[in-house]
């Protein structure tokens, strides 16, 4: 079976999504040309193009596709060919209505956009597999094709009669009994013990709040049921085609599909990207995801969608400038991806996306936009030999899908402490340091890492527990944040001192959540701590702590307020966990975070000896990233000289970086 590997033989990918339907034969012949003055090498086609590949039921014009296959290979450009089912065409949502969503209200979706599809509509799947199996006979063997790619950014909640009983099969494979499910949930609660599979129902609308048990489940079932519209359309394309890659688009932190359950089917790992660039920490928010990426892959990825300016489905949508989109590129490329696509190869004048920016804008080839993205072809060319290297992780940050969806659940304690901006402020200093760092599952082998960090776990399942604490006992370092390990695989909350699985190691334990009132708490550090924490201030997040003997050390804790003198941040005494009980404010959290990284002697791959506020620098394989954030320019120190890749130059102990510049470096040999 083929891997990104194969198609990155001859470096870098680059290109985007064709879109050739909305073209002219002409505009095609236009396209390839600047698509080569461009160096792009790999385009994704057919995304959006059932309705023309079968106008009717049966009835297929496949020709002009031949067409746009053969004018892209004669111009040397690979295709990443998709299978169109994220948008089927209008005659089947009015010949099988049930092909549509169903909303929480209860109320059917209507075609006229995309994504109008139920997951578990027979009728949906079963013409999702012809129009996939026409697609792979047709083109199996165009020389043009080296991936496919399945649907675009699944991702429909449906919550239909359909579903519901999808989703009752689902809970009988997964629990046996309605009993076992009543157990699970724990459903005495208000009443809510089902005597029977028909009763239960997906969490549609009700007057009050849903039964978190069934929330949850309901996520789950629904990941499962998407990933299995994936595996039948990959399925047929195998029986075709055993050899080529198959991928189909991640959309990041998407709250609506455990991916890392996915990870495992999906041949080529490849995600969309659309950082904001009016938001300040979108830079490493990004690199973030991209570290999610490359872990859930296990190496390389594929950018497969960017934007090379700006989009068009925010309120207010800021352009990139060039030197911010090089940036994006040339950070994606530093987290391990593999190819720069965009969002898509020429504008679209009409539909909802006519305003959405392009490799090819609306105004031609004559134009800031398009010079730029012959710039970065050019630029990836040259960053050739990055394609295949690693990144090396010394440092994990464990992430969950269960346990983020049990967490934002509503009616916790606070709303405030949300788990992607805790993961985010907890990834901000280590991005800032240029440390690697991987996306890790709890359930995962951890025994490479040398710190493990939780910034918010809610929901840790025993197996999880067990691997944690095995880690530990291995002499692992654990760091683990606040309302972390409270509840059970079934969202149930773990009676007992929290956090219950761990609270022997740290010799102590908590007994009440302590949301902050307007003005927050001081936090300062422990008498007979370590002094170099400092002091600080947490604005939203407390919980009532208590040591229990000689095996915890308090590190901080809390000054003023209703918590005052109570333990803040507690470790063992031999190190290895650590639970911060708050959420301190960011420079406080990123001289604990040095801290421990500097007590478990782990330093950046790179060779800036210490890294310029505004500046960004990533690690990969041999290849160091440079980016200047500031508005002014910057030196940025180098320990040992190094070969500017792009520029062919080498630089001895210090680099020059205009505003915003970007810069490639590789260790110059001696
Ligand atoms: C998504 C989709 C694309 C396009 C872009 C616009 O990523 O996959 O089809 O709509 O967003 O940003
Ligand atoms: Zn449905």
């Amino acid at each position: 079976m083929g891997s990104l590997a194969d198609l990155t033989r001859g470096g870098l990918l680059y290109g985007g999504d064709y879109n050739p339907e909305q073209w002219s034969r002409e505009i095609w012949r236009q396209d390839v040309a600047a698509m080569r003055e461009a160096g792009v090498t790999l385009v994704t086609v057919g995304v959006f193009s059932w309705a023309l590949l079968e106008p009717e039921r049966d009835r297929f014009e496949l020709a002009w596709m031949d067409e746009v296959l053969d004018l892209l290979h004669a111009g040397g450009i690979a295709v990443d060919l998709a299978t169109p089912t994220a948008s089927p065409p209008p005659w089947l949502a009015l010949e099988d209505p049930e092909t549509l969503p169903t909303d929480a209200s209860g109320h059917r979706l209507h075609h006229g956009s995309r994504t109008h599809y139920c997951p578990s509509s027979s009728t949906y799947r079963e013409r999702a597999q012809i129009i996939t199996q026409v697609i792979a006979e047709r083109w199996v063997s165009h020389p043009a094709v080296v991936l496919w790619h399945v649907n675009n950014e699944l991702g429909t909640t449906c919550w239909c009669p359909r579903c519901g009983r999808a989703f009752r099969g689902w809970l009988e494979r997964r629990y046996g009994t309605v009993e076992a499910v009543n157990e699970a949930w724990g459903t005495t609660v208000w009443s809510q013990r089902y005597t029977s599979w028909e009763q239960i129902s997906p969490p549609l609308r009700a007057p009050y709040l849903l039964h978190p048990g069934l929330t949850l489940d309901y996520r789950r079932f629904t990941s499962d049921a998407l990933r299995e519209l994936y595996r039948s359309e990959r399925a047929v394309i195998r029986a075709v085609d055993p050899a080529r890659p198959v991928t189909t688009n991640f959309m990041g932190f998407f709250a609506g599909v455990d991916y890392r359950s996915w990870a495992g089917e999906i041949d080529v790992i490849s995600d969309d990207s659309y950082p904001d660039p009016a938001d300040p920490d979108a830079p490493s928010q990004a690199a973030l995801t991209h570290d999610l990426m490359r872990s859930l892959a296990g190496g390389p990825w594929l950018l497969m969608e960017q934007a090379t300016s700006a989009v068009s489905w925010r309120g207010h949508n800021v352009p990139k400038t060039t030197a911010r989109m090089r940036q994006d590129a040339l950070r994606a490329v530093a987290h391990g991806a593999d190819g720069v696509l965009s969002f898509q190869w020429r504008a679209s004048p009409t539909g909802p996306e006519r305003f959405h920016s392009a490799m090819l804008p609306h105004a031609g080839t004559d134009t800031r936009v398009h010079r730029a993205v012959q710039e970065l072809g050019r630029d990836l060319r040259a960053l050739s030999a990055m394609a295949g290297t690693d990144v090396h992780a010394e440092v994990a940050i464990l992430f969950d899908w269960s346990s983020w969806w049990a967490a934002e659940e509503p009616a916790v304690p606070s709303d405030r402490l949300r788990v992607l901006p805790q993961l985010r402020a907890w990834y901000r200093p280590l991005w800032e340091a240029g440390i690697g760092v991987d996306v890790v599952d709890p359930h995962a082998d951890l025994a490479r890492y040398r710190l493990v960090l939780a910034p918010q776990l809610y929901l840790l399942d025993d197996e999880a527990v067990t691997n944690l604490r095995g880690y530990l006992a291995r002499g692992g370092c654990l760091a683990l944040g606040p309302f972390s390990a409270v509840a059970d695989g079934n969202a149930r909350v773990r009676t007992g001192g929290f956090p219950v699985p761990f609270a022997d190691l740290l010799d102590a334990s908590g007994e009440e959540w302590w949301p902050l009132p307007e003005g927050g708490a001081g936090l300062v550090p422990d008498a007979v701590g370590p002094t170099s924490l400092g002091t600080g201030h947490a604005e939203t997040w407390a919980e009532r702590l208590r040591l229990h003997g000689p095996g915890a050390v308090c590190e901080l804790r809390f000054e003023g307020g209703d918590l005052d003198g109570e333990p803040a941040l507690v470790r063992s005494r031999d190190g290895g966990l650590h639970y911060l009980a708050t959420m301190p404010d960011a420079a406080l959290l990123k001289r604990w975070l040095l801290g421990l990284l500097a007590r478990r002697g782990i330093g950046p791959a790179h060779r800036v000896p210490a890294v310029p506020d505004g500046v960004e620098v990533a690690q990969r394989g041999p290849f160091t990233l440079v980016i200047n954030h500031r508005p002014t320019e910057v030196d940025v120190p180098l320990s040992t000289p190094h070969l500017d890749v792009l520029e062919d130059v080498e630089h001895v102990d210090h680099v020059h970086l205009s505003p915003g510049g970007s810069i490639v470096l590789r260790k110059a040999l001696p």
